[in-house]
């Protein structure tokens, strides 16, 4: 499939141009992890979804968890397939990196802290006008003995995972809905969805989040607003190393996080409710569903 020669010859945003700082948020700069910015990835042809509304206005998308790894990629992404960007991140640095490669607006800020969800969606909307697409990406690790888990650890990946997206969500929610349309992806996990041993407050987080997707589709649906719900695997990003707990399993093997990148992708152009990444890891996932007890036999001996 040909490009249509707007898309093609649109000019790229200089650094300078693409880079806003959102000056009533203070730079976090806690975070160290090198991330994946600085990566291009070629355009694909496949995608229906158009990069511009019927005004001729570019589509926007907010993506959470920009700063580095899947959120990083889905940004770079986002930009190939023409989206304008608003990105969150904790680190400014790193997120100004993953901008300049795109026509994004950045809003550095940790979004555990109170009314940040409210500042960033009116952020959003005073750069772009309407927030199309949401990507929930932002998260956080912890693994380990339970009954060893710090109690603020234990707070902190609730509240990253689960809380801090929820809250975004509710603020975002309504523009999508008085506009008539709109997409939220989120990213889950196959934690959350079969269980990781040593992950219980990870997979409970990641889990709460399914069936938060699950039951706003329900509740939305003839809104012209749609859930999607993308579950990856083993992702290789910064999240083992920033965990404290490197990923130690053989099987399955770590995807690169733009594979994580063309399953948002694949949810936005090809309107889909839940993509696993890898596709066969819905295999695991399924045969929970359907006889949980020879699950967990063979989750017993193959961990
Ligand atoms: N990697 C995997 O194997 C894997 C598998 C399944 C699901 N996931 C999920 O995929 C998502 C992205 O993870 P990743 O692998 O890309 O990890 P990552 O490289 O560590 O990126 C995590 C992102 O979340 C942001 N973040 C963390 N805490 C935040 C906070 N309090 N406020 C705002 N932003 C915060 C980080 O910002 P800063 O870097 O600026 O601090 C970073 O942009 C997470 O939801 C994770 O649970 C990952």
């Amino acid at each position: 499939m040909s490009l249509p020669a707007e898309r093609r010859e649109r000019p790229r945003p200089t650094a300078f141009r693409a880079f806003t700082l959102a000056a009533e948020v203070q730079p976090m700069s806690h975070a160290s992890g090198a991330g994946t910015a600085g990566v291009s990835f070629p355009r694909t042809s496949a995608a229906p979804a158009p990069p511009a509304d019927d005004a001729g206005r570019p589509r926007t998308a907010l993506v959470t968890g920009a700063s580095s790894g899947i959120g990083a990629a889905v940004a770079r992404r986002l930009s190939a397939e023409g989206w304008r960007l608003v990105l969150n991140g904790r680190d400014a640095e790193r997120l100004r990196r993953v901008a300049e490669r795109a026509p994004a607006s950045v809003f550095p800020a940790d979004l555990t802290q109170p009314g940040v969800e409210h500042r960033l969606t009116r952020f959003a909307l005073e750069r772009t006008g309407r927030v199309d697409l949401l990507v929930a990406g932002a998260g956080i690790g912890w693994a380990g003995d339970f009954r060893t888990m710090p109690p603020s650890a234990l707070e902190e990946v609730v509240e990253v995972d689960l809380l801090a997206t929820l809250r975004l969500v509710r603020q975002v929610l309504p523009h999508m809905a008085e506009a008539g349309s709109g997409r939220l992806v989120l990213i889950g996990s196959l934690a959350g969805t079969v269980g990781v041993r040593e992950e219980a407050v990870y997979s409970a987080a990641k889990a709460a989040l399914g069936a938060f997707a699950d039951s706003l589709r329900y509740e939305l649906r003839g809104s012209g607003v749609a859930v999607s719900l993308v579950v990856p695997g083993v992702v290789d990003t910064p999240f083992f190393e920033r965990r404290g707990t490197p990923y130690r399993r053989a099987w399955p093997g770590p995807v690169p996080p733009e594979r994580v990148a063309d399953a948002v992708w694949s949810a936005v152009a090809r309107d889909r409710d839940e993509i696993y990444v890898p596709g066969w890891l819905r295999v695991p996932a399924r045969l929970r569903g359907a006889a949980p007890g020879l699950y967990r036999r063979l989750a017993a001996v193959f961990g």
